[in-house]
């Protein structure tokens, strides 16, 4: 079963890869993202295409990790999964990629659209880490990214209370490059792109690895100490309520336990 649909040659130079979950708000499944990592690896290798875009659907980028499928999962579980090695290959990405977001871009949604190099946003685009709604954090780099891309307080804010930010809040605080009406989001990146697969493909290679350069120095650190603490939220009874409650859809009772 296919969980993305990829057109490699979408546009000249430009390939497109959709989420393709509709009925579960593209939740983010290890299937999904093992079909994501080699679409990615695949276009790539490809000389023809220069530029990869990614996105969604109207409604959602993508509503974050299946918590379905993580519910039971124990931290040795979760930890021998090791589910985020996927995402490390996906970061690994060497063309430009953007991601074009409408709908819900929450937690792992939000996470992948920031391990896209640019985001263009839907007006109905909304972002959001609400982990800590379910009794857990960020564990695909929420907490290093988000504070890197728009500051401390703010992600502070998001990562604890778990509300959403509106497009033009993204924008204001530095975390989307454009917002635009709904009708044309796809094209606005498309556009963006096309800007970008204009200019030379190795350039543009370096280019993308210097600026994560910068980007990354000194992350790897935060990342393993997230991952760890994300793990270990799975020893945690709230962890489970949380998750519980979401599938029976009522609301979770935490002990701090
Ligand atoms: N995992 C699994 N299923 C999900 C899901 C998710 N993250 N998000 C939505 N769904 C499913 C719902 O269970 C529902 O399925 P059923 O019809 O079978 O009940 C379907 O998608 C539609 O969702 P809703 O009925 O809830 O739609 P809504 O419009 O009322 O609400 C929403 C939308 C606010 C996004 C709500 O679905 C929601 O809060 N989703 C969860 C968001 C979340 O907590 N994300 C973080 C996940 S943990 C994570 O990502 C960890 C990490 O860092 C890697």
């Amino acid at each position: 079963m296919s969980f993305i649909k990829v057109t490699p040659e979408y546009r000249p130079q430009i390939a497109l890869i959709e989420l393709n979950r509709p009925k579960e708000l593209n939740a983010l499944n290890l299937e999904l993202m093992g079909q994501l990592r080699d679409a990615l690896q695949e276009l790539d290798k490809n000389d023809t295409i220069r530029v990869i875009i990614l996105t969604g659907n109207e409604k959602a980028f993508a509503a974050g990790a299946d918590i379905k499928q993580m519910a039971g999962k124990s931290a040795i579980d979760m930890l021998n999964i090791d589910q985020f090695s996927t995402w490390d290959q996906i970061r690994k990405t060497r063309k430009p990629l953007i991601a074009a977001v409408s709908g819900f871009a929450l937690g792992g949604g939000c996470e992948l659209a920031m391990t896209c190099d640019m985001i263009v946003a839907s007006e109905t685009a909304k972002f959001g880490q609400p982990e800590i709604k379910i009794g857990v954090m960020p564990g695909a780099g929420g907490t290093q990214r988000l504070t890197r891309a728009i500051g401390k307080a703010r992600a502070m804010e998001m990562v604890l209370t778990g509300e959403f930010i509106s497009a033009y809040e993204a924008k204001a605080y530095g975390l989307v490059n454009k917002v635009v009406p709904v009708e044309v989001y796809l094209e606005e990146a498309v556009r963006l792109a096309q800007k970008i697969a204009a200019m030379s493909p190795i350039a543009a290679r370096l280019a993308k690895e210097a600026v994560n350069r910068a980007f990354e120095t000194h992350l790897d650190e935060g990342l393993h100490f997230e991952r760890k603490n994300f793990y270990l939220t799975f020893a945690s009874e709230d962890q489970k309520e949380g998750m519980q409650a979401f599938i029976e859809k009522r609301q979770p009772k935490y002990k701090g336990k």
